[in-house]
């Protein structure tokens, strides 16, 4: 999983997901709300994002956390984080995120040094080379949003419950399903469906229905102007239950702007 930091350049000059995009420093979704529709103790697969989605998944005291992206960059704000946490009181971690957001050289940040030392040393060597050319610094009025930044309670819990760094997968979606050795009870698949057709979600869907468990879910969440409707998603489970040994039940809510969808195994 050795990243190539010449590739790693030249994809960060061009927009769009890819297996250098840029990350997030912070989420811009409001993980809390999407966390309780996991019960306890369960197996989770997550995307990494800015690593505040596994993260927030701790809040739930599950049985495992694993998680995927498309980009390694996810990986390393994810790493940078788990790393951190360990080592600063709340206020300290803000603090570094805050760095992470304003400084471009983040090799000025004072706590880096110390916390990226526990990563391999071809992260390390990387986040040398990349600096903070890796990460997405979107609207500021968002960034510590009560609504989505971690509490203090909530990075207590998540502190105790963090024990060292995620297992990731560095994948595109569509062949997440050929990489997993393990069945999950739920899938937070956030809205990385925002940017496909239909029939793409549809073959995505399909691919990872075998690794949910029995009573397991995904959850996904996408815009009121995107091109799936939720009859494709009934659609899709009445064709589950034809051709297959399994019951899929589909869920929306609405919410905003946002249709946010979970599709159930129910045998
Ligand atoms: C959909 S984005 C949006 C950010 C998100 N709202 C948050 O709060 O972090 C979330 C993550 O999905 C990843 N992603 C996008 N398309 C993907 C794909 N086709 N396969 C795997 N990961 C993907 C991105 O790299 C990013 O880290």
């Amino acid at each position: 999983m050795k990243p190539d930091i010449k590739t790693a350049k030249e994809c960060l000059e061009n927009w769009g997901f890819s297996e250098y995009s840029k990350a997030y420093i912070m989420t811009n979704e409001v993980l809390r709300l999407s966390v309780k529709n996991i019960p306890t103790k369960s197996d989770i697969l997550t995307v990494a994002g800015s690593g505040d989605h596994p993260l927030f998944c701790l809040l739930r005291e599950p049985k495992s956390v694993d998680t995927f992206d498309v980009s390694y960059n996810a990986k390393v704000i994810m790493d940078i984080k788990t790393s951190a946490i360990p080592k600063l009181p709340f206020a300290g971690y803000r603090n570094l995120l805050n760095g992470l957001y304003e400084e471009y050289d983040i090799k000025d940040i004072y706590e880096l040094p110390e916390i990226i030392k526990t990563l391999p040393a071809e992260e390390q060597e990387y986040i040398e080379q990349i600096n903070g050319k890796g990460f997405i610094r979107s609207d500021m009025t968002l960034f510590f949003s009560p609504y989505l930044f971690m509490q203090k309670k909530e990075y207590e819990q998540i502190r105790k419950r963090l024990h060292g760094p995620f297992n990731f997968i560095w994948t595109d979606i569509t062949s997440l399903h050929a990489k997993l050795n393990k069945t999950y009870d739920f899938m937070h698949l956030s809205n990385i469906f925002d940017y496909m057709g239909i029939q793409k979600i549809i073959y995505v869907l399909s691919s990872l229905v075998p690794y949910v468990n029995n009573g397991g879910k995904i959850y996904f969440e996408y815009g009121m102007n995107s091109e799936p409707k939720p009859k494709n998603f009934h659609n899709f489970c009445s064709d589950v239950s034809n051709k297959y040994n399994q019951e899929l039940k589909f869920r929306v809510k609405y919410d905003g702007n946002r249709k946010k969808c979970i599709l159930q195994r129910t045998r």
